[in-house]
């Protein structure tokens, strides 16, 4: 059942490049996005939203913290992020022209529904990303977008998050396409780009990629603490990468927007603490490797994450990671596979229960 791997999440992690493939069957015609067939808002509902909240819980919260800077580039529509526990007590400002999207794997997490109910009952339209069919959050919604990764066992989130990714890429180039907001020719590049990342995907899960982030992952598995730093996307990456670790190898690790720790807990980056430093974003790329060498300069072992090509990152760093080239608002999808992978490492080494960690459950059905 395994398929012969040892945790159904390692196996999960290998499934990504059919995910992505699967997610996107169908839903692209001609150079551009088609979801017609599955969404029933109209051109000009599309127009009249004036707000989208992402609400979700763990790792999809953080694919709506992807979703966040996705959405604000291609339709300038602004976005809030919510988890789902918090958003009802806030008192949010939700009217009909709002979008409220439910980010859930399972569909059933009691959280994200009850926070999806008091948005339509406020006159939300509502639209899930789900992997269920005919999950309560699939059938409460307006409207559903399947993510296809196939049943997730793991508790920890892996193939459905990537999944997720590339339901919001689609939703917002959906969504561009409509408001006729961004140039077409730079659509139709982000289209083509999506395409290629389940190939992308795949060069990652090759043996000589794996065993780089497996050797740190074993060297990291004896201390208690690590930092993950990062900006703009790399930083929502970060979050995620953080969260796996500490899910299944017990190791407590921040997640730091790289700018970030200048402010605050610089002061903890001591000698031969950890830093996994995420630098995929072009635009951000001089001011993170600079916030590298601030934690470098107080004695911080590096893994730097960068794009294939990159010459520079290493000067600064001990050890690195590339990602398949790609645009910039889609490396998410490939950064987080060696994050994944560093955590799954890290909890073997470590001899934990990879697929069960301790005091999770893979769907929490009470508030
Ligand atoms: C938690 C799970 O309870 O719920 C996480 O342990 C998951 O792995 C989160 O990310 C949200 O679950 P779902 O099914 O709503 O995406």
């Amino acid at each position: 059942e395994k398929g012969g791997f040892d945790h159904f999440m390692l196996k999960e992690i290998y499934e990504q490049p059919k995910a992505i493939q699967d997610t996107l069957a169908g839903r692209i015609k001609e150079d551009k996005v088609d979801l017609s067939n599955e969404i029933s808002l109209s051109k000009e509902d599309v127009q009249q939203i004036e707000r989208i909240h992402f609400v979700a819980c763990g790792t999809a919260y953080h694919a709506g913290l992807v979703g966040k800077y996705v959405f604000e580039k291609l339709t300038r529509i602004p976005v809030e992020v919510d988890v789902a526990s918090e958003y009802r007590y806030r008192e949010p400002i939700i009217n009909e022209r709002t979008l409220f999207i439910a980010v859930s794997q399972s569909g059933e997490t009691a959280d994200t529904l009850a926070a999806l109910r008091e948005a339509k009952q406020r006159g939300a339209k509502v639209l899930a990303i789900t992997n269920v069919v005919g999950s309560s959050v699939a059938r409460e919604a307006d409207d559903v977008i399947i993510t296809w990764a196939g049943p997730e066992i793991a508790v920890a989130s892996t193939k459905a998050y990537t999944s997720q990714l590339i339901a919001i890429y689609l939703l917002g180039i959906y969504f561009a396409q409509q408001l006729e907001a961004k140039n077409v020719g730079e659509l139709k590049e982000v289209v083509a780009q999506l395409q290629k990342l389940s190939e992308k995907a795949e060069l990652l899960l090759q043996p000589e990629q794996v065993s780089i982030v497996a050797n740190f992952a074993r060297e990291i598995a004896k201390h208690q603490n690590l930092f993950f730093i990062g900006r703009g996307l790399d930083y929502a990456v970060a979050l995620e990468g953080s969260l796996k670790l500490k899910e299944i190898s017990y190791i407590h690790s921040e997640a730091y927007a790289a700018g970030e720790l200048k402010h605050g807990t610089l002061a903890l980056i001591e000698e031969n603490i950890p830093v996994l430093a995420i630098a995929t974003q072009k635009a951000l790329y001089e001011k993170t490797v600079s916030n590298i060498q601030e934690v470098k300069a107080r004695g911080a072992y590096v893994l730097g994450v960068t794009i294939t090509g990159d010459t520079e990152l290493n000067k600064s760093v001990d050890e690195v990671i590339h990602i398949p080239k790609t645009l910039d608002l889609l490396a998410p999808v490939l950064t987080v596979i060696p994050l994944q992978l560093f955590a799954y490492y890290a909890c073997v080494e470590r001899g934990y229960d990879v697929d069960k960690p301790r005091n999770l459950a893979k769907s929490v059905t009470v508030e």
